[in-house]
């Protein structure tokens, strides 16, 4: 079996209504063994996907990026814009946050407010930073668009 590391053990994982303890009880077949597990949102072959209820088997083969892979300098568009307009208030919610915008602006560099909404549901932020993360979104969409 290999090495599980949580960053926060008890925290529930809020996608798949499992606590940290039996997801780590399941982890032989969750990609959640990932150290994104209480994040919930990866990209499986540039697609978010919750980690913390697929199946490893339903990933075998496929390319995997993480919030530590989406850049090596935290130099991403969506990374600069979520430090330019401070979106984080106590960050837990964040990396699936900016997994899922990632994903939309790389198939859709000047999303509508709709696309957004539609991106990002069920990406619950119990901060209420959603304003911000609206905001962050049309802030690294032009910052694409400028490269
Ligand atoms: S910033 Fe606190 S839950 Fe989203």
């Amino acid at each position: 079996m290999g090495k599980i590391t949580l960053l926060m053990p008890t925290q529930l994982c809020r996608c798949s209504g499992l606590s940290a303890t039996s997801l780590v009880s399941r982890a032989p077949n969750m990609v959640a063994a990932l150290r994104n597990v209480a994040h919930g949102t990866v990209h499986l072959n540039g697609n978010p996907i919750r980690s913390c209820s697929m199946p490893v088997k339903a990933a075998a083969g496929k390319d995997i990026t993480t919030i530590e892979g989406l850049s090596e300098s935290n130099s991403h568009p969506v990374q600069l814009a979520w430090i330019k307009e401070q979106v984080p208030q106590c960050g837990y919610c964040q990396s699936g946050q900016i997994m899922a915008a990632a994903a939309l602006l790389k198939r859709n560099v000047k999303p509508t407010d709709k696309d957004i909404d539609a991106q990002m549901q069920g990406h619950i932020c119990r901060c209420g930073t959603y304003v911000r993360i609206r905001k962050a979104i049309k802030t690294a969409s032009v910052l694409m668009a400028s490269k």
